[in-house]
Parts: structure tokens; C-alpha cells; sequence
């Protein structure tokens, strides 16, 4: 096990979606989207390039992947190794953190901690913006988590860019993992069909970026109740899309629902709390850092939440060492 490189990334949840795809077949997004890096779900990947494999081994959570996961993970190393002009196999092993089953998205914390671990263990030293760029074109969320703290990725760009580091407010997210359904449509075919069926698609991609503005601006100047404003505007925005597609797209589940409206109970109580919700059911709340215990058992009480998770802003991607080890 030589010159093998082993990196962690972690999850981001966008507080501003990115849902639709530009132009072309790059992987650019359609409209501007806002995340935070988060502290508690993170993967870590270790990658080793071996001149005697004849096909790159690709390990996810224990199991060998095949089909369309491992085709993704090896497009992501083509790219890097033509790069790096070279041409040896690689083994990766990826875990997760978090339960991998729950249905949490895991694409972006994967593909970011591929990117800086592939490629240096080519060799490659690619800045954060290059690094971001690779990830981007294998899953577009992933380019905002090789960035820590609140990141910003613009339609149409090739790579994100950090907004305000982990710390810049007092928050944490706080995260219901609602019970599950049959097997969602993953995001890169929900967005296409969307796209393709959905007369509300063009509204939302119209609408998207004065709200990304207005988040962007309300999270510098530390106002966190108009970034939670646009952040549920900008989810429910998507989710209409979504519940407009023919079929439609339901991610939303009667747990969801009812997850919402506690948020919505815990606010006219005083308590700065907003929900965000991608293409699952589970819903993440970001709140002030005060609140976190009072709403983490209130979320825990709702009938349908099987899980809560609490996580810190985290950092961005980071190599740690050589080992494949935990
Ligand atoms: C709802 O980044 O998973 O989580 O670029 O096709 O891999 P691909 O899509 P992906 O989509 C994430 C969609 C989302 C919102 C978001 O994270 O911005």
C-alpha cells in the first residue's frame, strides 16, 4: 500500500437550492445556490494508485460498487489521470460517518473527498478553486464541500466560493431523519424531469437568483431571520417545481409535513428556527445555537421522526494522512 492519499469532506445542506442543470453537458447548475458545510457527517476516502490492477476498484460503505456509482467515481479519476498523464488503476475505499441508509445525500461529501484524495495521490496539487471544479463536474453539490463554513456556487460557474467561514453565526442544524419511503428518484434524474415536464421549472429558475441575492446579503449581515425566510422560500420554491413535473415528484412525506409545522411552532415561540429540505424526506433545521437542545427534543417528539442529528458548522476538505484506516 504505497503513495496512497486518504482525505475527508464534509456534507453540505443548500440553504439556497441548486435544483436544474445549464446548458451543455458539464455539470454547470442552472441557478445560484448557497450551502453550509457541516461538522458531524462526514466521508473519508482513501485512494492508492497500483500499476498492477487492470480496472479501478471501487469500495463504498463496505460493498464493491458497480454500475452507475462506480462509473461516476471512475470518470472522476479519468479526468484527474488524464490530468496527471497517467494511466494506473486505482483502489478507493469511501466510508461515511453517517447512516448511509438514511437517505442523507452523500454525493457531496463522497465526490469532494475523492477529488483531493485522487489527486494527490497523483500527485497533483490542484488549488481548492480546481479541486472544487473536478468535484462540481462529477455531482455540482460537491463543489461546495471542499469549501468549509457558508459557500456559494453561481449558476453557469465551474467552481464554488467560500462566502463566511463556519463560525460567522451562532448556528447549528439540526436534522430529522423522517421514516422512509420506497427508493427516491435520485437528484441528477429529478432535476432532468423536472426540467423537461414541469411548467413551474422556468419560474423557478427565474425566481432563483434575487432570492440567492437576498440570502447572501442577510447572511453577511448576520440576519438570520431573512436567511431563513428566503432559505424556506427557496426549498418550498423547489419542491413546487418538483409537485408540478408529470409524474409528479413528491419527495415530501405526512412526517415532513408535520416537521415543518413545528419549526413553524417553535418560531412563534421566539425561536429563530428554518427548514430546509432536499430530494428526500428528512428535514434540516438550521437554529440558533441557544436553541439547539430545545428544538433537537421537539423534533425528536414528532410522530414519523425516527432520528435527530445535530451538527456544527464544519471545515472544508482536508487530507489526513496515508493510512485507509479509520
Ligand atoms: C436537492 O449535486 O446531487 O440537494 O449535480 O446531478 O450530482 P448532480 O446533483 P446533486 O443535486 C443536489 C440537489 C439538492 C440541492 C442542493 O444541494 O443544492
Amino acid at each position: 500500500m504505497s503513495g496512497g492519499k486518504t482525505a475527508i469532506a464534509r456534507a453540505n445542506i443548500a440553504l439556497i437550492k441548486y435544483w436544474g442543470k445549464a446548458p451543455g453537458n458539464e455539470n454547470l447548475t442552472a441557478v445560484p445556490s448557497l450551502s453550509l458545510t457541516l461538522a458531524a457527517l462526514s466521508t473519508r476516502t482513501h485512494v492508492r494508485f497500483d500499476p498492477a490492477l487492470d480496472a479501478d476498484r471501487v469500495q463504498l460503505g463496505g460493498a464493491l460498487a458497480e454500475g452507475r456509482p462506480r462509473a461516476r467515481v471512475v470518470s472522476l479519476l479519468d479526468a484527474l489521470r488524464a490530468r496527471a498523464g497517467r494511466t494506473e488503476r486505482a483502489e478507493v475505499v469511501s466510508e461515511n460517518d453517517f447512516p448511509t441508509a438514511s437517505g442523507l445525500a452523500s454525493s457531496a461529501s463522497g465526490f469532494a473527498a475523492l477529488a483531493l484524495a485522487a489527486s494527490a495521490a497523483l500527485g497533483l496539487e490542484l488549488s481548492p478553486a480546481e479541486l472544487s471544479s473536478q468535484a462540481r463536474a462529477a455531482s455540482a453539490s460537491a463543489a461546495r464541500s471542499v469549501f468549509g463554513g457558508y459557500v456559494e456556487l453561481l449558476a453557469g460557474a465551474r467552481a464554488a466560493e467560500p462566502v463566511a467561514p463556519p463560525d460567522f453565526l451562532d448556528v447549528a442544524m439540526v436534522i430529522a431523519l423522517t421514516t422512509l419511503g420506497p427508493k427516491a428518484i435520485g437528484s441528477t434524474e429529478g432535476m432532468r424531469h423536472t426540467e423537461v415536464t414541469s411548467p413551474y421549472y422556468r419560474a423557478w429558475v427565474a425566481s432563483a437568483p434575487s432570492l440567492f441575492a437576498e440570502a447572501r446579503r442577510a447572511l453577511l449581515a448576520r440576519d438570520l431571520e431573512t436567511l431563513g425566510a428566503s432559505m424556506e422560500q427557496s426549498t418550498l420554491m423547489m419542491h413546487a417545481s418538483m409537485l408540478a413535473a408529470r409524474p409528479a415528484l413528491v419527495y415530501l412525506r405526512d412526517s415532513t409535513l408535520r416537521v415543518m409545522e413545528r419549526v413553524r411552532a417553535l418560531r412563534s415561540r421566539g425561536i429563530a428556527a428554518f427548514f430546509t429540505m432536499d430530494a428526500g424526506p428528512h428535514v434540516k433545521v438550521l437554529v440558533e445555537r441557544a436553541a439547539v437542545s430545545i428544538v433537537a427534543a421537539e423534533l425528536g417528539d414528532v410522530p414519523g421522526v425516527e432520528r435527530v442529528l445535530v451538527s456544527e458548522p464544519g471545515a472544508g476538505a482536508e487530507l489526513v494522512g496515508d493510512s485507509p484506516e479509520a
